[in-house]
């Protein structure tokens, strides 16, 4: 299937490595043309490298809790890339913790960078969208489930869901297109750093696994994909949605 992507234009955050870089190297693998961002300047530039360079991708600091990075990123996109055809948002996770032990000054920052800095960034990239184009937010199953000791998150995504639904009814009037994904657990260095904490990683690593239908982590260039074809024309009807990427782990429909 031809996806339709072929000299296109997005804008990726939290893409130097993980999810974000997963679907970069899918849009870029099928004709994209891609800037590619995250808060330290170096893995951004050695991201853009591995992407294969201008003119298929460009890098650029921001942290998306720097109330100015969005309109910078966004200008930097247009600039770099000629046309933006939307954008996969994607931010550091929020800390763990239980909802009594988080401390308020983890709820403020990663309401700052997870829940305003996807806010910021969608606000100032509506203006340049055209009909035909998507925005994806990477969010969590923890959307309709629950994760222990993240709090933070169970928290923040079912807001930003809920959001993200709302302006995809705001939106497809214009034709652009809205939609979020729910990774379950996705070998990045978050999902190892979060079994890390654990006195035995790999016996946590194995009782996750148990729990998924497919019983194995999911690779993060198997997120990528479903990345790029949600924001590709070839999924043209598909908006509003929350998509689990989780290998089944969702009990609930
Ligand atoms: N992997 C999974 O299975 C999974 C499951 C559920 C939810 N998620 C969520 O999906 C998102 C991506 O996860 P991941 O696995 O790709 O994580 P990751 O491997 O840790 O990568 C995170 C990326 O975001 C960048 N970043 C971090 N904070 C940022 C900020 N404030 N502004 C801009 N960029 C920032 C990081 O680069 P710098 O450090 O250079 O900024 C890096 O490029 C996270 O929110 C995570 O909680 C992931």
């Amino acid at each position: 299937m031809d996806l339709g992507l072929g000299g296109r234009g997005y804008l990726l955050t939290g893409a130097s490595r993980g999810l974000g870089f997963a679907a970069a190297r899918a849009l870029v693998d099928d004709g994209a043309r891609v800037l590619v961002s995250s808060r330290t300047p170096d893995s951004v530039a050695r991201a853009a490298e591995e992407l294969g360079g201008a003119p298929a991708a460009f890098g650029t600091a921001a942290d998306l809790a720097d109330a100015a990075a969005a309109e910078r990123l966004v200008t930097e996109a247009g600039d770099r890339l000629g046309r933006v055809d939307g954008a996969l948002v994607s931010v550091g996770g929020p800390p763990p913790g239980t909802v009594l032990d988080a401390s308020e000054e983890d709820w403020r920052a990663s309401i700052d960078s997870v829940f305003l800095g996807t806010l910021r960034l969608v606000r100032a990239l509506v203006p340049v969208l055209d009909d035909g184009a998507a925005i994806g937010l990477v969010l969590s199953t923890s959307v309709r489930e629950p994760i222990a000791h993240l709090a933070i998150s169970n928290g923040l995504r079912p807001g930003l869901a809920m959001t993200a639904k709302s302006l995809a009814t705001e939106l497809g009037p214009r034709g652009i297109r809205v939609f979020g994904l729910l990774p379950g657990r996705i070998a990045t260095d978050r999902i190892v750093q979060m079994d890390r904490r654990s006195p035995d990683p790999d016996a946590a690593r194995r009782a996750s696994e148990a729990s998924i239908p497919l019983r194995r982590y999911g690779r993060p260039e198997e997120f990528g994909r479903v990345a790029a074809f949600c924001l590709s024309p070839a999924a043209s009807y598909l908006t509003g949605v929350m998509l689990p990427v989780d290998g089944g782990m969702l009990q609930g429909l």
